[in-house]
């Protein structure tokens, strides 16, 4: 009857699935929301036709910023709450060797972003490329520090100072600086810049925080990404010194990324929901990428417990007409047929 104000209805969570999803070119691309996204998000808040909620977290090989600060801005973006504890980065998991190393040096990103990330991590001495650039000018001939970098870096004297591994956080902003400083490290005597080794197998280890070699941003065509940077640095190591250089990725594909993305998507369930029995039949991934969300989820659905089915959307790298190299369970348009096809299934 009119004026009577409508009855709660209970929207329960299931228990029986999860959505995680990738964010570049699946929610986002070049910093604007994917219109589809908006309406997936809702299906999984309740406003499905099943009335239910489905349980969900972000799994993104981007960073650049504190998880906090990435959620705020996601949640602008699509219009609803995201918590840090749905939301895994890049680097997220390079936390766990905070302990391990000392000084490092943490290249990428805007400004001192990384830095926060790293000292946030509780990395304890965190060195930046200007920091090395503000100590001697002459490392990089052709870039000089803005007035801004000058004020934020923090010159020491580095010919004192060991430095135990390189974090590639983000994307470098600078790729022949960054890579002239990598190199110095890679070719010095344990770590000390301005020396020389003799046998170039004694620097730091470089560890990047993913290895997509394109990824999808504003621009019609795929960008390249951290992972050509890689290749780029592993192909200059060799042409400058003749040895092979081994560097190690983190993110998707690395099983480790999707074992780190069970447990969060366990916990999350665990403290928003009644359920006591973490009984989870299967997690739909919906990707753009296939070498990195499609192979991923592939291989660790074979390892894992638990279902972990695959879904590429045609919104970002991959693009319709050509052939995926690692095959999906399932090919759609969109994030939001992605979530439909999910929840089709599941009934
Ligand atoms: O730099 C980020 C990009 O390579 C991929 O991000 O969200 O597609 O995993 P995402
Ligand atoms: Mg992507």
């Amino acid at each position: 009857t009119p004026g009577t104000p409508p009855t709660p209805v209970e929207v329960t969570t299931t228990d029986k699935y999860a959505f995680a999803f990738d964010i570049d070119g699946v929610l986002i691309r070049g910093g604007k929301v994917i219109p589809e996204a908006i309406q997936a998000m809702k299906a999984l808040n309740g406003e499905n036709e099943y009335g239910i909620k489905i349980p969900y977290i972000f799994v993104t090989n981007g960073g650049g910023k504190t998880e906090a600060e990435r959620c705020v801005q996601l949640s602008k973006q699509l219009e609803m709450e995201v918590s840090p504890g749905q939301f895994i980065c890049g680097h997220t998991p390079m936390r766990e060797m905070a302990e391990k190393y000392n000084t490092v040096l943490v290249v990428g990103g805007e400004g001192e972003q990384c830095r926060i990330v790293a000292e946030g991590y509780g990395f304890k001495d965190v060195v930046t490329p200007g920091d090395i650039i503000k100590d001697n000018a002459d490392t990089t001939p052709f870039r000089k520090l803005t007035a801004e970098e000058m004020k934020n870096s923090r010159a020491r004297n580095f010919a004192k100072v060991q430095i135990d591994a390189i974090f590639v956080f983000a994307d470098s902003r600078d790729w022949a600086s960054d890579q002239q400083i990598i190199l110095d490290l890679l070719m010095s005597k344990n770590g000390y810049l301005g020396t020389r080794s003799e046998t170039f197998e004694e620097g730091p280890p470089v560890f990047f925080s993913h290895n997509d070699v394109v990824w999808s941003a504003s621009h019609d065509l795929t960008r390249i990404g951290m992972g050509a940077l890689r290749v780029s640095l592993e192909a200059m190591f060799k042409a400058v010194t003749g040895k092979e250089l081994k560097t190690t990725a983190f993110g998707k594909p690395q099983m480790g990324t999707f074992e780190f993305a069970t447990r969060l998507l366990q916990e999350w369930r665990k403290d928003h929901t009644a359920l006591t029995l973490l009984l989870q039949l299967c997690t739909y991934f919906v990707g753009d990428t296939p070498e990195s969300d499609i192979r991923g989820t592939n291989e660790y659905d074979k390892r894992a417990e638990n279902t972990w089915y695959s879904i590429l959307v045609r919104t970002g790298v991959f693009q319709a007409g050509t052939k995926p190299r690692f095959e999906p369970r399932a090919t759609v348009d969109t994030v939001l047929d992605a979530v439909n096809h999910g929840i089709e299934r599941e009934y």
